[in-house]
């Protein structure tokens, strides 16, 4: 049996969880890849820092070179976050032979095209299955299960902390301010968790699910938008007397001129499915002309789920799904435009 040496940069909340998973299952994941899969090199910022997972000497550094250069990686899985040296690293990796898992949505809906086009170019992958909704394989879903569908819309929770602190926030009564610690100690947050409750996080996956529901690439930054970051406890007591719970929902919906995008906290009938999603958990309602309606729950965000989904890219990239699907997908692909995003 071969073996797929694996380069990593990050060894945070999800790195973490990608090394336990390679440690604990590596024989579960041998069989399923047709290889061993071996972390050979893991870039962090700080590899004299204590950490909660113990590699064997010799793997840690602080040289990116060394995960995305060279032959000690045959792939590299991303996950330092960030837009800049993230978009370097994924370059480096690509224009070195080496195909990239990676779970970084704001990467992507920044530089998605350049990115795809250098692997395009270079003849390499990227996998991305943990960018959106953490462990919920809403990606495979989108890219594979459904495309017999012509898809009408998306209803969607995509944030893990701002769920996480409006639930908190009916439930308990605690204001905003004293749940966004917890978010972050979770694991939840982004490295700036202005990006979670400012609703820039769910907007840029929205817009990568619009790309694969729709083929309609929009600019993240022109999608109104609206976060969590201005509701108060006040807020919260006005829709429960209401018989309501506010979600921050991502929805895309397909109209006559156009694909329509917006992100917002939103008022749902309690009764409603989307309203009983509790803690970091995520949901994407589909609805489409040949299925009906769909709906998608399970944590979007945290160690272990978000790194089941990276580990699941890692063994297609293995035994070749990812090359079928990154093939098959044609995503920010110039050549082929798809429909227009409607003007708000
Ligand atoms: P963390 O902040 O926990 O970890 C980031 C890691 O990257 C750290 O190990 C850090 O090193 C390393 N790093 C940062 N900058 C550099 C650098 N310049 N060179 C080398 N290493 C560097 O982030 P998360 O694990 O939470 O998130 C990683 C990615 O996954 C992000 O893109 C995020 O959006 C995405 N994601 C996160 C989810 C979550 O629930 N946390 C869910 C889904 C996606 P050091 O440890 O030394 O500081
Ligand atoms: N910060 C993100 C969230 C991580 O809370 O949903 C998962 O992408």
């Amino acid at each position: 049996m071969g073996t797929l040496r694996v380069g990593m940069v990050g060894l945070g909340v999800v790195g973490g969880g990608v090394a336990k998973i390679l440690q604990e299952s590596a024989a579960e994941l041998a069989r399923r890849s047709g290889r061993r899969l071996e972390l050979t090199r893991v870039a962090v910022r700080d590899p004299a820092k204590s950490r909660d997972i113990a590699l064997p000497a010799g793997i840690v550094t602080d040289d990116l070179a060394k995960v995305v250069e060279g032959d000690a990686c045959d792939v590299v899985i991303e996950l330092m976050g960030g837009t800049t040296t993230a978009r370097d690293v994924v370059l480096r990796a690509l224009a070195n032979g080496k195909s990239v898992v990676t779970a970084n949505k704001a990467l992507l809906a920044t530089h998605g095209a350049e990115l795809f086009a250098a692997a395009r170019q270079a003849g390499q992958t990227i996998a991305f299955e943990a960018a959106v909704a953490g462990g919920v394989p809403i990606i495979a879903n989108l890219s594979q299960c459904l495309t017999a569908n012509r898809i009408e819309s998306l209803t969607a929770i995509l944030n893990g902390t701002c769920n996480f602190i409006l639930s908190k926030m009916h439930a308990e009564g605690v204001p905003y301010s004293d749940v966004i610690a917890e978010a972050q100690r979770l694991g939840y947050a982004e490295a700036d968790p202005a990006m979670d409750v400012d609703g820039t996080d769910t907007v840029q996956k929205l817009t990568i699910l619009a790309q694969l529901a729709f083929g309609a690439v929009a600019d993240w930054a022109t999608v109104p938008r609206g976060g969590i970051d201005t509701l108060d406890l006040a807020d919260v007591r006005f829709a429960q007397q209401r018989g309501y719970t506010i979600k921050l929902l991502g929805v895309a919906q397909s109209t006559p001129t156009g694909v329509q995008l917006r992100v917002g906290p939103t008022l749902v009938k309690n009764e409603r499915q989307l309203a009983q999603v509790g803690g970091a958990f995520n949901a994407v309602r589909v609805t489409a002309d040949a299925v009906g309606e769909l709906l998608y729950y399970g944590p979007g965000a945290g160690r272990m789920p978000t790194a089941s989904a990276v580990v699941a890219d890692l063994v297609d990239t293995a035994v070749g799904r990812a090359r079928l699907t990154f093939d098959t997908l044609g995503l920010w692909d110039a050549s082929a435009p798809g429909p227009a995003i409607a003007s708000p």
